[in-house]
């Protein structure tokens, strides 16, 4: 009988009837004491019709279980919660940690001796590996992979930057209600993720990165064969790792392999949203990001991967030209080899393998990079004492160093119903402010980061404006956009005494960003201040639970009491 079946049999305090009734009910499935008695390897399962995004789950799950059994092993599928970035109200990061918990304590309470975790839209990958991560049975994670792209007009789209685009497009009144149909049908042609370099993709490059999914498992398209027998060859692995018993995730989850992955991140030009899931992954364990590293870590690692928004291509582009194992060589020295994986070496193995495709443009090397410094830099000042967060490799060069008069906004809705009024007094140079956006104030830290831009300057040809707010903002999007200001207003933070007219500076070469108003000021603002009330949105439920427990985003927003104890002093950090 394998250990599998026989985990937590304590339940009525008489192991071997616990056993007895356990057997009893899964005979009930019609399985025999042979299948019975070998490695149990759990599989999660979250296909749902709110996901097209994990419209190929029901495959690779049939692979991975195929590959299981070929490797002598039983798989078990279960269910988890699934989330789809469309579908989840308030926001698809309300639901992360709820994910998350789910996820965690149904590997805790189901006999298994691995698991298998199959994700990919947003917030998913995020919450299955903080899952593993604290739960450290051996684990396998199967992205479910990138979309294919789409055509329209003899032009590629990628969902979804081209969705903002287009939609900007027909704001402005130059593609009609016809046309913006069409396109419609166009931008998510397949099943799979969002195609171009958003949190999907960041994160399954981050899986690879960390060692924790197997060699090009971030990029191969989801509708591809090969990506089938990527989830085979991980059933086979996870038995292998149920027999032997590791690595775990924490045998994986090292100081160097944090490092490794947000060098990974800067490289390809990754998604804001990463640094805060990457955060709460570290914080299941005893290793932390520190945000001052990651910015310093950032001034010498190289953009790399020329991939919307920051560049040109999408993801199966960057798969055919060696994907991550490619990367990964090209970023040689910058990384740390050493670093163990689940394919059972390291990664100066997966290097070693990588295939070269000779004339390939999407990889460039460290002589000839996208960027010659990292996608992302963390700001301070009196506007973000915890730290803010600018993708400076999208936005606009000459809006980085940029002083203007606020126009704020004191919620979503107040955004969303005057940012198009004519009356509205906004000029270009101004910087636009969204208070309340953050993980409390909003709630769930919505994507509304990437305040649109006035119509009425839109109609003027304004592409771009500083837009700054503690809200997040889509992977997918471009712009001068200053993000994730911790503390956040609902909290306390110095973004809620922001009043429109006041002078803020954007200094991105200095990392600050400052609200230009003297401090007798600031402290009469404090003063007058309301203490908030917990909002009647939070009085009960899981609501509840998030509003009175949810961290702040240098945190990585999970959860206080699901962190793991850190490491001692002077044991190292992932920084
Ligand atoms: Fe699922 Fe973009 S909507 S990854
Ligand atoms: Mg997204």
């Amino acid at each position: 009988m394998s250990k599998g079946l026989r985990k937590g049999l304590t339940s009525y305090g008489d192991a071997g009837f616990s056993l007895f009734l356990r057997k009893a009910f899964i005979k009930a499935a019609g399985y025999s004491d042979d299948a019975l008695d070998r490695p149990i390897v759990g599989i999660t399962n979250t296909a749902s019709d709110y996901n097209p995004c994990h419209g190929n789950a029901p495959a690779l799950i049939e692979a991975a279980k195929r590959g299981v059994m070929l490797a002598g092993g039983l798989p078990m599928v279960f269910p988890t919660i699934s989330i789809h970035e469309s579908f989840a109200h308030p926001t698809s990061m309300y639901l992360r940690n709820l994910m998350a918990m789910d996820t965690e304590e149904m590997i805790r309470a189901q006999p298994m001796d691995a698991v298998i975790v199959i994700g990919g839209c947003d917030k998913t990958l995020p919450a299955q590996i903080m899952a593993v991560a604290s739960v450290d049975l051996p684990s396998v994670v199967i992205p479910v992979g990138p979309m294919v792209v789409g055509h329209h007009k003899g032009e590629v789209l990628g969902a979804c930057t081209d969705c903002r685009r287009l939609w900007g497009a027909h704001r402005a009144g130059t593609i009609d209600e016809d046309e913006i149909e069409r396109v419609n049908g166009r931008l998510a042609p397949s099943v799979g993720t969002c195609m171009v370099m958003g949190t999907a993709s960041t994160m399954a490059c981050i899986a690879e990165a960390l060692g924790l999914a197997l060699p090009m498992s971030a990029t191969v398209p989801a509708p591809h064969a090969e990506r089938i027998r990527i989830a085979e060859q991980s059933g086979r692995r996870a038995a292998a790792m149920a027999m032997s018993g590791g690595p775990r995730p924490s045998d994986l989850l090292t100081p160097a392999s944090f490092r490794n992955a947000q060098i990974v991140m800067q490289a390809i030009g990754g998604s804001t949203n990463g640094l805060i899931h990457l955060t709460a992954i570290a914080n299941r364990t005893p290793n932390r990001i520190d945000l001052d590293a990651f910015d310093a870590l950032g001034r010498t690692a190289p953009v790399l991967i020329d991939l919307k928004p920051s560049g040109e291509h999408y993801m199966e582009h960057f798969h055919h030209a060696g994907g991550v194992p490619a990367l990964m060589r090209r970023l040689g020295d910058h990384l740390d080899l050493d670093a163990r994986t689940v394919a059972g070496g390291t990664l100066r193995d997966v290097v070693a393998a990588a295939e070269e495709v000779p004339g390939q443009t999407v990889i460039r090397s460290g002589t000839d990079p996208i960027k010659p410094v990292g996608a992302m830099a963390v700001l301070r000042g009196n506007l973000a004492p915890r730290g803010a967060l600018i993708k400076h490799s999208a936005a606009s060069p000459s809006l980085l160093q940029h002083t203007g008069r606020a126009i704020v906004f004191t919620s979503i809705l107040d955004m969303t119903t005057r940012i198009d009024d004519p009356e509205l007094d906004v000029a270009p140079e101004d910087i636009l402010v969204l208070q309340n956006g953050g993980p409390k104030g909003a709630p769930g830290m919505p994507e509304a980061g990437y305040l649109p831009i006035p119509k009425k300057l839109l109609a003027r040809g304004v592409k771009d404006m500083v837009r700054i707010s503690d809200a997040r903002m889509s992977g997918t999007a471009f712009g001068t956009i200053v993000l994730h200001i911790t503390p956040e207003s609902a909290d306390g933070g110095p973004l809620g005494l922001v009043r429109t007219g006041d002078r803020i500076r954007l200094d991105t070469a200095g990392r600050r960003i400052d609200l230009l108003v003297d401090e007798a000021e600031l402290a009469r603002r404090r003063a007058a201040q309301e203490p908030t009330p917990r909002p009647v949105w939070a009085e009960r439920g899981y609501a509840r639970l998030f509003h009175d427990t949810v961290l702040q985003a240098d945190e990585g927003c999970d959860f206080a009491f699901l962190r793991a104890a850190p490491k001692p002093p002077g044991e190292g950090s992932a920084g």
